[in-house]
């Protein structure tokens, strides 16, 4: 591996080394795993509320050996293996094998495969695959964002009130839940409505084809967000920390994503300290509202 590594120059992109119909193929593949409803209940705790099922370690298995078969030059960082050799300077894939862990448990037909691409601590391409639905999403940095080969764009939504955001809960630390909770509720109070989905990657993929105007989470991992952070960009929106800064892959990080209209009154209403129960008349009302009254 050491030896494949070195073979490629740090000043070269990856990209034209990759065939991502061949990488779709092989995500299709190894989501097929989803099916298998005993493996779905095999689980394993990690955490309080944070469980592996023996689907995300088969998928993780199947496309580390198919990757590095196809891609021996190629690091692999994966949720359920230990990521401490990684060098963010040199090629790596980023997966997460399950995003909706919960929901798989659940039946809940909202969970992915999330596969990104980086290379000089950059993500490069993106591909997150929804095997319920069947919707590939791909995006290659400067190429624009698809889903299933048409492309896509984040909504036209030039105002929160006008807009539908979805959530996260940060689950796996309640520690923290007065603050998510109260930021939820800051939203919620100024826009139409908000959603709860259960697969950040999903979150993200639906803010890049419109589906939501926004979606914001404390606390993601990098196989949480890469992919789907690229796809957001690419589909023409923005994705920062909550107050609007950059994000990398190699840290955890709370992300905002937009369809960039709406992005500087959410980090607005995100540095809110508590939620606000008492708000003018007229604010945080939608124009749609307004219309109904
Ligand atoms: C989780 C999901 C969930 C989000 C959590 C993630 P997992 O990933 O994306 O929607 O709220 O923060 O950790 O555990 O299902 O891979
Ligand atoms: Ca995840
Ligand atoms: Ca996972």
């Amino acid at each position: 591996m050491e030896e494949n590594l070195m073979k490629i120059d740090i000043h070269e992109t990856i990209l034209p080394m990759i065939d991502f119909q061949e990488v779709a193929a092989l995500v299709k593949e190894a989501a097929g795993l989803f099916c298998d409803n005993a493996a779905a209940a095999h689980i394993t705790a990690k955490g309080r509320a944070d469980f592996v099922t023996e689907v995300d370690l088969a998928v993780q298995r199947t496309l580390c050996g198919r990757l590095a078969e196809k891609y021996p030059m190629i690091q692999f960082m994966g949720e359920e293996k230990d990521n401490r050799e990684i060098d963010f300077e040199r090629p790596l894939w980023i997966l997460d094998p399950v995003d909706g862990t919960t929901n798989l448990i659940h039946h809940f037909p909202e969970s992915c495969i999330s596969l990104a691409l980086a290379e000089r601590h950059e993500v490069v391409a993106g591909m997150i695959y929804n095997p319920w639905m069947e919707e590939l999403f791909l995006a290659v940095k400067g190429q624009g964002a698809t889903m299933n080969g048409k492309p896509i764009h984040v909504s036209d939504s030039a105002v929160l009130s006008d807009s539908l955001v979805s959530v996260g809960t940060t689950p796996y630390s309640h520690e923290y839940a007065d603050r998510v909770f109260s930021q939820i509720k800051n939203v919620f109070l100024r826009s139409q409505d908000i959603r709860r989905l259960g697969s950040a990657a999903m979150d993200l993929a639906y803010v890049a084809c419109g589906r939501v105007d926004a979606y914001f989470e404390q606390f993601l991992k990098p196989w949480d967000f890469a992919a789907g952070m690229l796809i957001v960009r690419e589909a023409g929106g923005e994705v920062t920390d909550y107050q609007g800064k950059p994000i990398s892959p190699e840290h955890p990080q709370s992300v905002l994503a937009t369809n960039g209209k709406i992005h500087d009154e959410l980090t607005g209403v995100l540095s809110l300290e508590e939620n606000t129960d008492g708000l003018p008349v007229g604010e945080g009302t939608g124009t749609n509202r307004e219309v109904l009254h």
